[in-house]
């Protein structure tokens, strides 16, 4: 297993050092019922680095990213962080990590403001004005200080995800995991997004683990993707890698093409 003391998490708000975090999905199989959702799938995330996992809707990426942070239990294998069971409530009190949901998850009664004031109320960790200093910094590095009074249903779609990413790193995470970080995004805001992630790991060296169908976003900053596909991982490695796969599998995935005589086009009968 890596060495997670070699790299270290420069906190934006204290400007201390933590270290950064190694992920471990040893051999998970998830299975609800009779449905196999995960099969034998085994990778390593590095301290410091950034790992892409793509693959098909229904593939089982969220609920990979679930396993980690603890929300599904594995039916096989296991998942550590750091070494730790990612399930045990001791892991999450150790280690800091934040999930960027796909759907955002904001409370719409709270504004911006108190979503991200939120976590840190709850913990404690600073009084008032050390809770306003954390939180507009977040905002700050975000572009979002105009955003603080706003409830979330007066934002766009990309503001939203750029409150929820500000909401996680108030809770200054040693692995930030993101869950479709750009669906449902314009190309540049999608771009924006991407450059986000990747300068919250180049500054902090934060883990960072995203799960994405973003082609762009995985050549762009991926240090290396994983695809599931039914559940298994067919591809592993750096995002050159990715480029120079001929895997049909792959290829296909990264370039679909519409075809209409294709038996993917079910017509609908009446
Ligand atoms: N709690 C659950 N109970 C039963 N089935 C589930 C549960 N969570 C997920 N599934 C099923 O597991 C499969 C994988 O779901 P998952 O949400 O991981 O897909 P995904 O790869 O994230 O897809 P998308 O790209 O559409 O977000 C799906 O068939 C889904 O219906
Ligand atoms: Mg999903």
């Amino acid at each position: 297993m890596a060495d997670s003391r070699c790299s270290a998490t420069r906190n934006p708000f204290t400007h201390t050092e933590t270290p950064a975090v190694s992920v471990a999905i040893e051999d998970l199989s998830k299975s609800f019922g009779k449905l196999e959702v995960l099969k034998h799938v085994s990778f390593q995330v590095e301290p410091g680095e950034i790992f892409v996992l793509m693959g098909p809707s229904g593939s089982g990426k969220s609920v990979l990213l679930k396993h980690i942070v603890g929300l599904e239990l594995p039916s096989g294998g296991r998942v550590t962080v750091d070494g730790r069971d990612a399930a045990a409530a001791e892991t999450r009190e150790q280690i800091r990590l934040a999930l960027v949901f796909q759907a955002g998850a904001l409370f719409n009664s709270m504004t911006v403001y108190n979503n991200l004031a939120l976590y840190l109320r709850e913990h404690r960790v600073a009084d008032e004005a050390g809770i306003r200093e954390k939180v507009m910094r977040a905002l700050q590095i975000l572009s979002l200080e105009a955003a603080a009074e706003k409830y979330p249903s007066e934002l766009s779609g990309g503001m939203k995800k750029r409150v929820a990413i500000a909401r996680a790193l108030v809770m200054e995470p040693q692995l930030m995991l993101y869950d479709e970080p750009t669906s449902e995004l314009d190309p540049v805001m999608a771009a924006t997004i991407s450059e986000i992630i990747a300068t919250l790991k180049d500054q902090y060296h934060v883990t960072t683990i995203v799960v994405s169908h973003d082609r762009d976003l995985a050549l762009n900053i991926a240090d290396r993707v994983g695809i599931l596909m039914g559940g298994q991982l067919v591809f592993l490695g750096t995002r050159d890698e990715l480029r120079a796969s001929a895997d049909p599998r792959v290829v296909d995935f990264l370039n679909p093409k519409i075809d209409l005589a294709n038996p993917r086009f079910k017509q609908l009968e009446t």
